[in-house]
């Protein structure tokens, strides 16, 4: 193994997630890359090694995985973070004191935690906008964005972006466009072939499917990109440990197979509660009249494995949440024991005087809905479930 393990082959999805990246370990011949668990390497004189000098900076295991990451999103490489949101710190190490960035208005409150709370002490600005309505992401559009983060399908309640139209605006501007594509996976949803020029992931979900790690990575369309991120990997720390990337390599190799599994569960979920009466509101990108449908049909391959409810009362959300025999109650998604979590607030809320707009004007995520789910207080009165 070089340096960085190569991203080929690339056939079909599900042959790319067995293979690419990996080819067996050159020391013993073992057909799974090993857990390189060292802080080190040899070299045999000064300056002289086989490409690795520190894990900090570099792991067999994580490049193994980096490249089979890349293939599957389609990027030309990938740099693998120690969870989702250290992959979105990483991403935002693209802008400077001074510019802006335009963001999906209804994305996971962790996202708009650390934008918020944190990014805005060092200057950096926000500008939350519904992203489903392209008109919408123009009017926001001038020569101080730098960046445009979108999130599609959003979390909660899966308003769809047109991908291709709003990277086309963005590059209009000279501003990169970041996906955070966790709730689709690179089974169903390519930005980078879209027009994005970078995508993300929190692993610990689909990509994972396991719940048994937390981690994220950011893959670029641009090799430059790649390497800056690489450069914040070292500089910064918060790369993704071997272990952990032995396992995301172990679960790729199921990923099409699991995600043709949750969308056919969440369909047939999906059937189930628009029929069902004391449901008052169903989010689900699969039904045709949802806003984003068609865009949805355009941009994705399947609907995912995600869809939200309103049972219109705290009660019946509760009701609903803790009489669920199968499904747990549990944060996250996207791991074989059906997690479902009321979108709850608490340190990830959107602050309600700074709620966007369009949030306030539908009425849905007022202070009794709101992102995500923190420590069981479940003040939301909807219903999220991972197929
Ligand atoms: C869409 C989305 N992005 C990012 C994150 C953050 O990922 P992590 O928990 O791995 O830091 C989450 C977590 O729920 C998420 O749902």
């Amino acid at each position: 193994m070089g340096p960085r393990t190569t991203i080929t082959p690339r056939m079909g999805f599900a042959t790319d997630a067995i293979h690419a990246g990996q080819k067996p370990d050159p020391s013993t011949g073992a057909i799974i890359t090993p857990i390189y668990q060292t802080s080190t390497y040899v070299q045999e004189g000064l300056g002289k090694h086989q490409g690795y000098e520190y894990a900090r900076t570099e792991n067999p295991t994580r490049s193994a995985l980096e490249a089979n990451l890349a293939a599957l999103e389609k990027g030309v490489g990938a740099r693998a973070f120690a969870s989702g949101m250290a992959a979105i710190s990483a991403v935002l190490t693209f802008v400077k004191q001074g510019d802006r960035v335009v963001v999906t208005e209804d994305l996971y409150g962790g996202t708009y935690r650390l934008f918020e709370r944190v990014l805005t002490q060092f200057g950096i600005r926000f500008s939350y906008v519904d992203t489903s309505r392209t008109e919408e992401v123009e009017k926001a559009m001038d020569n101080d964005v730098k960046l445009v983060f979108l999130e599609t399908p959003t979390n909660p309640i899966l308003r769809i972006t047109d991908l291709r139209a709003v990277s086309d605006l963005a590059h209009r501007f000279d501003a990169r466009v970041v996906v955070d594509n966790t709730f689709m996976s690179p089974y169903f949803q390519r930005p980078l072939e879209l027009g994005a020029d970078l995508v993300l992931h929190s692993t610990t979900k689909y990509l994972n499917g396991h719940s048994d790690s937390i981690g994220g990575v950011v893959i670029g369309a641009r090799q430059e990109d790649v390497e800056h991120l690489g450069f914040v990997q070292n500089a910064a720390g918060a790369i993704l440990s071997p272990f952990d990337s032995w396992l995301l390599l172990r679960s790729t190799k199921t990923l099409a197979l699991r995600m043709e599994r949750h969308d056919k569960n969440a369909r047939a979920l999906a059937a189930f509660l628009s029929k069902h009466p004391k449901v008052q509101k169903l989010y689900y990108p699969g039904l045709p009249d949802h806003p984003g449908h068609g865009v949805a049909k355009k941009q994705m391959s399947g609907f995912g494995g995600m869809l939200s409810f309103d049972t219109g009362s705290l009660e019946a959300a509760r009701r609903v949440l803790e009489g669920a025999k199968v499904f747990s109650l549990a944060e996250s998604l996207g791991g074989g024991r059906k997690p479902q979590l009321p979108p709850c607030n608490d340190d990830a809320r959107i602050h309600p005087g700074r709620r966007p707009p369009t949030v306030r004007r539908d009425g849905r995520l007022g202070s009794t809905l709101s992102r995500n789910r923190r420590r069981g207080r479940s003040r939301g009165r909807s219903a999220t479930s991972p197929g």
